[in-house]
């Protein structure tokens, strides 16, 4: 079953995801060449910590981490390790953050120094698909509407759409319904509502759509070993319209013109 937020409950997931963005922001000042994943995952962690949030991801379903950090061809649920940044890297950061009983939940994938310009354009992609699948998330338009619009403005650019995974509703549980595909037809699936949260996170490929899930049970990686994007907003809809609850504002900030 789908829960609709009130408007009070909609407040306290934005507080969530704004120490979500936050933690986002604090990351994008430690990304370079040099840094562990698992140092990254400690200095989010005590981050959260020391904002009166609880890190949402660690335990959810025996994971072992507060952040996932998926390097390159890691498309998503990479586990923090002793992996150490290098140049020409893109690294994904999905954060996620449970403050009051709500959960935030929200990635950015980050450049460390210089990378390929066909990486970068595909970042560049993945993150415009975001926004526009966003656009699409209004009150009376449906799940489908959402997806088809991420699709086909990444394969008209020659990108690949993961089907494994997905967004999906967030709220007093990080994964609630519905399913939120990042691919799919227009006016299919759940009728959109006001008063629903849902995260919507496009993965998006380099070269082929196929993935593999390593035998740790959660990194998930493309078979060809090219690159993967993935950023994520949680929204609520609000008003008929989307309303961004999660922030990429203090990433950027600290990014400044080097942000994608
Ligand atoms: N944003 C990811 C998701 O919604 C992160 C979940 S990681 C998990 O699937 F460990 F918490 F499952
Ligand atoms: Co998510």
């Amino acid at each position: 079953m789908i829960y609709l937020k009130t408007d009070e409950e909609i407040e306290l997931m934005r507080e969530s995801n704004l120490l979500v963005g936050m933690t986002l922001g604090e990351m994008a000042k430690w990304v370079a060449p040099g840094i562990t994943t698992l140092k990254l995952d400690k200095i989010a962690e005590e981050f959260i910590r020391d904002h009166g949030g609880v890190p949402g991801f660690l335990g959810y379903a025996g994971y072992p981490n507060s952040l996932c950090i998926s390097v390159n061809e890691v498309i998503v649920h990479g586990i923090p390790n002793s992996y150490t940044l290098r140049e020409g890297d893109i690294v994904s950061i999905d954060c996620g953050v449970v403050k009051n009983g709500f959960n935030g939940d929200s990635a950015y994938t980050f450049c460390v120094g210089e990378v390929a310009p066909e990486v970068k354009q595909l970042l560049k992609t993945t993150k415009e698909s975001l926004y526009l699948g966003i656009e699409h998330a209004v009150e009376g338009k449906r799940i489908g509407d959402i997806g088809h619009a991420i699709q086909t403005y990444c394969e008209a650019r020659g990108y690949s759409v993961v089907r494994e995974l997905c967004g999906h509703g967030v709220g007093k549980k990080l994964h609630e319904e519905p399913n939120v595909p990042n691919y799919g037809r227009p006016g299919t699936g759940p009728l959109l509502k006001n008063g629903m949260c849902i995260a919507i996170e496009p993965m998006i490929n380099l070269g082929s759509r196929n993935i593999v899930i390593e035998r740790d049970g959660w990194t998930t990686r493309t078979r060809d070993r090219k690159p993967a994007a993935h950023f994520e907003h949680t929204i609520a809809i609000k008003g008929g319209k989307a309303d961004v609850l999660s922030s990429f504002e203090y990433v950027e900030q600290v990014l400044g013109e080097k942000s994608i």
